[in-house]
């Protein structure tokens, strides 16, 4: 076991899950830099989301104040069933140790009733995303739907294809604050 393991089980790092707010924009923008694997947008983008996408977002914070994960989505205007995932991710120090699927679960939570899917857009090479998604669907009992969603044509620049995830239908959760 490497020193970097045998301390994480020794002395397990405690998050606590709370909504966005827009002073966490620019700690989101900086995660996703630096730890590479999701499409960095603007530093707008992320405050944006974290002050008018709140709801729909739910970020994963240590002790001593440090951005462990976050996920942020919306509620499709379209699919008012549904909340869609548009980014999770994981700080390299936090991973394989069920943060995104917490981060899931606690974003499931504080949706309202009528919230019986979840969707993300999956690319077909991204096997870390692929196995959260088809395990929250395993681990709930319901289907994982995967269909074709965005080609790579449809990007001005290379992209690769975009790939629907719909898990469903869910039960109902207890709405927390
Ligand atoms: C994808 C990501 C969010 C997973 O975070 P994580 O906290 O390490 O995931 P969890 O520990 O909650 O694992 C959830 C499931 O995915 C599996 N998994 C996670 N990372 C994996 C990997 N690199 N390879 C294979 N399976 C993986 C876990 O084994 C678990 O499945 P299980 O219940 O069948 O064992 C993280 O790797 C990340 O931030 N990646 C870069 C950003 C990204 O690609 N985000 C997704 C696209 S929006």
């Amino acid at each position: 076991m490497s020193p970097e393991a045998a301390r994480a089980q020794a002395d397990p790092i405690v998050v606590q899950f709370r909504k966005p707010r827009p002073e966490d924009g620019a700690a989101m923008w900086r995660l996703v830099r630096e730890m590479g694997g999701l499409e960095l947008n603007s530093a707008y983008f992320y405050v944006l989301f974290a002050t008018d996408f709140a709801d729909t977002g739910v970020v994963a914070e240590t002790e001593d104040g440090q951005l462990a994960g976050f996920v942020v989505g919306h509620r499709p205007p379209t699919r008012a069933e549904a909340v869609f995932v548009w980014q999770v991710g994981v700080a390299p120090w936090m991973r394989r140790q069920g943060l995104a699927r917490s981060l899931l679960d606690e974003l499931l939570a504080r949706q309202p009733a009528e919230v019986s899917w979840l969707e993300a857009s999956v690319t077909p090479d991204n096997t870390a995303s692929t196995r959260l998604f088809r395990a929250l669907a395993r681990d709930r009992g319901v289907e994982c739907r995967e269909s074709e969603y965005m080609s790579a044509e449809l990007f001005p620049r290379s992209h690769a294809a975009e790939n629907l995830f719909r898990i469903g239908p869910l039960e109902p959760r207890i709405q927390t604050s």
